[in-house]
């Protein structure tokens, strides 16, 4: 296994994909994601567009959908729910599937979309992404950090970091130079994930926009035991 580190999705190559996909937005998307499949939602359907949601959300039962989204970190207006994992809970999303549009992190996981496999990572969920990466041997990973508006996150480097660490201390290779800075800033900040969130550009606006419960969720490792993966373009269920 080769895995590679990419701190934007514009710095992924263009040519070709890899045999493992591995798209993160710590703040906040693929957490959220990660969050409603483990309180139960049937399916995550991700979009980079607000129009394309309303349309497919629009063919699906009422009772059995749930509309979400963000941009700048609020809540699109008419949505049922804005970005916050702590919005998934089982009362709101059991049984139902989550149509969710994001500033980043949907359109990380839409260019990555034809790789043969694509999961959606977060801080909360990463031993159970290693472990699964780690069974099925893909040749090639990618580590797609989201950032923000094609700029660097610290946050989402910093979870790929945490997730190259068990996989290369177990023989996998680190491909490219960033493989090698985000496993540095892991291990610097690993004992205080929590205050580099706080110190991201993206924490602090989630702070200045009262999400500072998100943050501390957020920063919690391996507390969620759930693989979203891709099972059909832009459709992530649990893995089994
Ligand atoms: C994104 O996709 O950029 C984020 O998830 C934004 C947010 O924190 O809601």
């Amino acid at each position: 296994m080769k895995l590679f580190v990419y701190h934007t999705p514009a710095l992924t190559p263009t040519d070709s994909v890899p045999d493992c996909a591995v798209v993160i937005d710590v703040l906040r998307a693929t957490t959220t994601i990660v969050t409603a499949l483990q309180a139960g939602a049937e399916a995550v359907q991700v979009f980079s567009e607000i129009d394309e949601l309303l349309q497919a959300s629009a063919a699906w039962p009422a009772e059995q959908r749930l509309r979400a989204g963000e941009r700048g970190g609020m809540q699109i207006p008419s949505f049922d729910i804005g970005n916050s994992p702590l919005d998934c809970t089982p009362e709101r999303v059991a049984g139902r599937r989550l149509f969710i549009s994001t500033t980043n992190g949907t359109r990380a996981l839409q260019r990555v979309a034809e790789a043969p496999m694509v999961i959606a990572a977060a801080q909360v969920n990463r031993q159970a992404v290693c472990r699964y990466v780690w069974e099925q041997q893909p040749e090639t990973v990618w580590l797609l950090a989201s950032g923000w508006e094609g700029n660097f996150s610290l946050e989402d480097t910093a979870c790929a970091g945490a997730i190259a660490q068990p996989l290369v201390l177990a023989g996998t290779v680190a491909g490219n130079d960033e493989a090698v800075a985000a496993l540095a800033l892991y291990a610097q900040w690993q004992p205080q994930l929590l205050a580099l969130f706080r110190q991201a550009s993206h924490g602090q606006r989630l702070l200045r926009l009262g999400f500072a419960e998100d943050l501390r969720y957020a920063a919690q490792s391996d507390v969620v035991d759930v693989v979203p993966l891709q099972q059909a373009a832009g459709i992530f269920s649990q893995s089994h």
